[in-house]
């Protein structure tokens, strides 16, 4: 197999195509193979369009606008082309070809060369597109278009709108191992001996020999199997193969194994493919809770959506990688996919980092398409060892009766006949103390909120384990310690929460003192854009994370650092520059059990923090230095907020400092400002300019959930001291980002690592005429070039794509003619037909000849388009002179 990347050279059109359908031929032609009108056709005209590189979401390019409704955070979605051109070697003629969506938002028809081949329903799914049949090679043009519509809503919360994932082209072997085919399932037999059931689906027909191996971290081979099977279209092999002792894959040290699947036929090697696994055991008791390796184990987790400041819901690798490691620097160890299957990159990550997986399905539906998001789910993450439940609904109104029941029940064999390993759950947040309930087809009932009932369901359901599947809906906006609904900013001392939620300490008191409940997910990780709860606009994104939309930290980080994490954590909030005099609420977020307060070196009293409620002070503003020292286990652990003084650096902190050459890596870069002693200011607003060498930038933030400001601009305002740029590599010698705010500059230069793990398909520019109409006789005498196709005229002017020489011109003496219209625009210099073959050769453009000469042994023709413009009628008229003289259009003809 191989893999390219098709994430580069896409043209954009905003908005949808009409497809202009009138006349009988139009009608006709549309109804055919390969005659998808407007956008869908390979003749649409794309020079006008957008240039884009995958991921994409052009949402996030809106600006924010009231009518758009809250959910959507005010951005407008609509609809939208994509277009790519790009070529296949003729050696791909002997191969099947697929090519894997991550996922666009929402719906979307993908066509390949004028023809549908594929229609996705969901915005979260990946999807599978095996595009072999209308695929062309050589020098033959593929034009793949994509019409998303993002009319369509699946979320209350901001979705973007796009290809919005990475594209991946895919050439296998006629014979080959199915997209999604292997499945590695690891278990533990006895005490040092594991099991694991290899399953792979084939693709083709007659004996092969599947061999199968487990490959250590080190290379070394712990495990095999090899056998031989005779095949039929699509065929699934179950083999086994015993390991001994591996290294376990856990929360606190990640170890991944790999399953290499060889497809032989004879002694050739047909296809391979790998797929990363992990050793572990997961169990559930509905009195102790989860259990992980067979030590139990609370989960602490955050529910996350997907977009990110300044992208969208475009979100590069790399920021994916950010937040992921910020939510495990917090101790969390576990990520709900709320509420809908997320890029398959950050269950890698949470493979890698350590974090268990609620994945979930978007759409609680038993459709065929609903089964088929489902089973899209499953093939795709089922090999992750991070996923240990998969949620089949949240918050759905048929939650509590019979017929959610029904659902959530064919949903959940429906994943569990691809997968019986992992647990199944369903986030709930009412109906599940209803016997005919959702609940009762799920393995672990997931509560939303609800606190107050959790003992209740306990008592009433003592057998079914429970999880807090959403926990808090607590409000912060960051940097801010004074509450003003009217400015729509609320504290940062955990002091509001949504009316069905809990304050983070409250919501991890309840989980943590009841054994039962086995973890919770806190909504969110990182605030997200739309549902701006509790404010509307002008207010545009949520204030429900711990950390905000570039990632920086609330004080809520450490709040829930002290509770997830055995490591000692003390952070003291807030800042410390305020007015001489004020009378400021200071609080201490800690796992210690004692503190002691200091304002410039003066004790303000010592007292026990309570491990949930923690600890506060009222302190009398001086500037200086405040600083709390905590004890943990007799041992002593400090934090100090010191008044910043003027702001005399520009601090650029880049989330990494290199970019994979070769690849589109990316990187988020943190601005903020610092004193002459390096102390942070927190409280300045000032706007930082941005320019770039060797990169670009595609998105700005700064956490701000009240801001306006465009996420696609080379400057953003510090919002309570930070801001945020994302950028690009583009080319060059160096990647350099500057920025510059009150007069202070710095630089950024980052490294670049030669990198060539991605492939990518380059695309193709020229405009191809792909579709003709050619006259079914070879005539005696020169035809008129001009003389009019009668629209109910289908037969006697044939449509063809007019590839390669023509079988009946082949020979015949006589006069063959070739029709097209092709659309014209300012800046296109000629007509180009790469190979014309003839003895003699008339091209006519609008009624005059344009050309003609011999091209007996095959030519290529340049005709200039000076003075045309709009739609060209284009005549070519082959006079075969010589009897068995061959004659056609055997190159693509273009304009150029
Ligand atoms: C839940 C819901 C989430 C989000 C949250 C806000 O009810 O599942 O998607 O809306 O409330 O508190």
């Amino acid at each position: 197999m191989e893999t390219y990347r098709l994430d580069r050279g896409w043209k954009f059109h905003p908005g949808d195509i009409e497809a202009k359908v009138t006349t009988h031929t139009e009608a006709y032609m549309a109804a055919k193979a390969g005659g998808a009108p407007g956008g869908a056709s390979p003749n649409f005209d794309i020079s006008d369009c957008l240039d884009v590189n995958l991921p994409h979401d052009w949402a996030v390019y809106n600006d924010f606008d009231e009518r758009f409704g809250p959910a959507l955070g005010y951005k407008a979605r609509g609809k939208g082309w994509y277009f790519k051109k790009f070529l296949l070697d003729e050696a791909d003629r002997d191969k099947e070809l697929y090519i894997i969506f991550g996922g666009v938002s929402s719906h979307c028809v993908v066509y390949l060369n004028g023809s549908e081949v594929y229609r996705n329903f969901g915005g979260y799914n990946s999807f599978v597109v095996n595009i072999t049949d209308m695929a062309l090679y050589g020098s033959a043009v593929n034009s793949l278009a994509v019409f998303a519509d993002a009319s369509v809503g699946e979320g209350w919360w901001y979705e973007g709108a796009g290809i919005y994932r990475h594209v991946d082209l895919c050439k296998f072997n006629k014979t080959h191992i199915k997209p999604w085919g292997v499945f590695a399932l690891p278990e533990k037999k006895s005490a040092d001996v594991w099991e694991v059931t290899a399953k792979t689906t084939l693709i083709g027909n007659g004996r092969i020999r599947l061999k199968s191996y487990i490959l250590d971290e080190n290379d070394n081979v712990v495990g095999k199997e090899e056998s031989e099977h005779d095949i039929c279209r699509e065929t699934e092999i179950t083999q086994k193969m015993l390991t001994y002792s591996p290294y376990l894959w856990d929360v606190d040290e990640v170890h991944l194994y790999r399953l290499v699947s060889e497809l032989y036929i004879g002694d050739e090697l047909f296809d391979s493919r790998t797929v990363r696994f992990g050793f572990r055991t997961i169990d559930i008791d509905p009195e102790k809770g989860f259990f992980l390796n067979g030590r139990p184990l609370k989960l602490y987790g955050t529910c996350n959506h997907q977009d990110h400041a300044g992208v969208g819901v475009a979100v590069p690798d790399s920021v994916n990688e950010y937040r992921i490691k910020l939510l495990k620097e917090m101790g969390s160890n576990a990520y709900r996919c709320s509420h809908g299957n997320v890029d398959e990159q950050i269950l890698d990550l949470c493979d890698e980092y350590g974090l268990l997986v609620m994945d979930e399905i978007r759409s609680f539906s038993t459709s065929p398409n609903g089964l088929l998001q489902a089973r899209d789910m499953v093939l795709r993450d089922r090999n992750h060892p991070s996923i240990v439940m998969y949620s089949v609904l949240n918050e759905e109104p048929l939650q509590g009766s019979f017929t959610g029941q029904k659902l959530a029940k064919r949903l959940a064999d429906e994943i569990r006949a691809l997968d019986n390993s992992r647990f199944i759950t369903a986030a709930m947040d009412g109906g599940y103390l209803e016997e005919d309930g959702a609940v009762f087809a799920v393995d672990i009932a997931g509560l939303n909120y609800n606190t107050a009932n959790y003992d209740k369901f306990h008592e009433q359901f003592p057998k079914k384990p429970m999880i807090s599947s959403e926990t808090d809906s607590a409000f912060q906006t960051r940097g801010v310690y004074k509450t003003d609904f009217d400015k729509h900013i609320i504290d940062c001392y955990d002091s509001e929460a949504a009316p069905w939620g809990n304050t983070y300490r409250d919501g991890f008191k309840q989980v943590d003192t009841r054994d039962y409940v086995m973890g919770m997910f806190v909504w969110t990780g990182f605030d997200y854009r739309g549902e701006p709860t509790p404010f509307d606009y002008p207010s545009i994104s949520t204030q429900f994370g711990i950390m905000d939309t570039c990632g920086f930290k609330k004080d809520a980080f450490y709040l829930n650092k002290a509770f997830f994490s055995k490591e000692p954590v003390i952070h003291l909030l807030p800042h410390w520059n305020h007015n001489e005099g004020d009378k400021v609420k200071v609080m201490l977020y800690t796992n210690c059990t004692e503190a002691e307060l200091f304002l410039n070196g003066k004790s303000l009293g010592k007292k026990n923090v309570d491990k949930y409620d923690m600890c506060q002070w009222e302190v009398e503003f001086e500037p200086g230095e405040l600083k709390a020292v905590g004890i943990k286990d007799g041992a002593q652990y400090t934090d100090i907020q010191k008044t910043a003084l003027a702001p005399a650096k520009l601090v650029l902190e880049p989330v990494k400092t290199y970019f994979a050459e070769g690849t589109d890596d990316a990187a988020a870069v943190n601005v903020s400002l610092s004193d002459e002693n390096g102390v942070f200011v927190p409280d300045c607003n000032e706007l930082v300019r941005f320019c770039t060498e060797g990169c670009e930038i595609i998105g700005v933030g700064n956490g701000d959930p009240n801001s306006h400001e465009a996420d696609k601009a080379d400057y953003r305002r510090l919002f309570n001291g930070r801001c945020q740029a994302i950028v690009k590599r583009t080319e060059g010698e160096k990647a350099l980002l500057h920025a510059e705010c009150m007069g202070l500059h710095a630089t950024v230069e980052f490294e670049l690592i030669k990198d060539c793990s991605i492939k990518y398909i380059p695309s193709v520019y020229e405009k191809h005429i792909t579709t003709w109409r050619k006259y079914i006789y070879v005539t005696d005498s020169m035809p008129d070039p001009a003389s009019v196709i009668a629209d109910c005229d289908m037969n006697t002017w044939e449509l063809t794509s007019a590839a390669g020489l023509d079988a009946m011109f082949n020979g015949a003496v006589g006069y063959g003619q070739y029709r097209t219209s092709a659309s014209v625009t300012r800046g296109d210099k000629a007509v180009v037909f790469k190979k014309i073959t003839g003895d003699e050769v008339f091209i006519y453009i609008n009624g005059t000849l344009a050309f003609s000469g011999e091209c007996s042994s095959g030519r290529k023709v340049s005709i200039p388009l000076d003075d045309v413009s709009g739609d060209v009628q284009i005549s070519v008229i082959f006079h075969t002179v010589v009897p068995d003289h061959p004659a056609g259009l055997d190159g693509p003809a273009f304009i150029q």
